[in-house]
């Protein structure tokens, strides 16, 4: 469904990304992980179109959209989260999370499609509130309604745990299952690496902007490489 090959990111001197090349398939839950710096908001910035890439091609469903706006990207099926969210604090958790589905349908279909994306998340109860009395725990529930709302294909999803107490994290591990039991996919880009390891199904590691493994949660654990960038210099995986 979606394929990168060799995509590269520059900013000045430091290379965000080099040559990372992997493939994301229907229906199953990608960890990307990599210790801080590792270019892992790069690629989700170039692959929903925030960024315009140095290097490479980004192939959806056949079609290369490196180029394409993000809008253009979301309207066919790709929708993100932001590692340091990006509601609008002013206005309503309904009024945030009917942003993500304007394009999708028409009014009547619009609104229903909220009501179920807020019951989906806990949020009808909170639905008239501004986002910027809620705590972190609910307005990053309302990211994630924001981004579901319109039943994307991929869901990226930049530390969306970061924050959450224990039973927000179950909750989280629950509603993604269900989207990728209804065949979405998901690609997760988290430092909880309980989390990674019991929700993911395939990983993909960076490090300094270069894939250095992929494979399953145990493959990946085991690989000398992975335990070399988490451990070798003394870098702190859980910070
Ligand atoms: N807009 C930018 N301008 C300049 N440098 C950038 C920019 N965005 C990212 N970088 C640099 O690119 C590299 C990769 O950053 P990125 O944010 O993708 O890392 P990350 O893996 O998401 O890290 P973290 O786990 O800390 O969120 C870092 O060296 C970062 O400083
Ligand atoms: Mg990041």
């Amino acid at each position: 469904m979606l394929e990168i090959q060799q995509l590269g990111m520059s900013f000045g001197g430091v290379h965000a990304l080099s040559g990372v090349s992997l493939a994301v398939e229907p229906g199953r839950i990608y960890g990307l992980i990599g210790p801080n710096g590792a270019g892992k908001s790069t690629a989700i910035n170039a692959i929903t179109g925030t960024i315009v890439p140095s290097a490479g091609r980004i192939l959806w469903h056949g079609r290369d959209v490196s180029r394409w706006p993000q809008h253009r990207r979301a309207r066919s099926g790709l929708a993100r989260t932001f590692q340091n969210l990006a509601l609008f604090h002013k206005l309503s958790v309904r009024e945030n999370v009917t942003c993500g589905a304007i394009h999708a349908h028409d009014d009547a279909g619009l609104r229903a499609a909220v009501d179920a994306a807020l019951d989906d998340f806990g949020l009808a109860e909170v639905a008239d509130e501004p986002v910027n009395v809620l705590s972190l725990g609910t307005r990053k529930r309302v990211e994630m309604a924001r981004a579901t709302v319109a039943k994307p294909k991929l869901l990226l999803l930049d530390e969306p745990a970061a924050g959450l107490t224990g039973s927000e994290i179950t909750e989280f591990s629950t509603r993604m299952r269900e989207f990728r039991n209804r065949g979405g996919a998901v690609l997760l880009v988290e430092h909880d690496m309980s989390l990674v390891m019991s929700l993911c199904e395939h990983l993909f590691v960076l490090d300094f902007g270069k894939l250095i493994a992929a494979g399953t949660p145990i493959e990946v654990r085991a690989n000398p490489a992975v335990q070399a960038a988490y451990f070798g210099a003394g870098d702190d995986a859980d910070h």
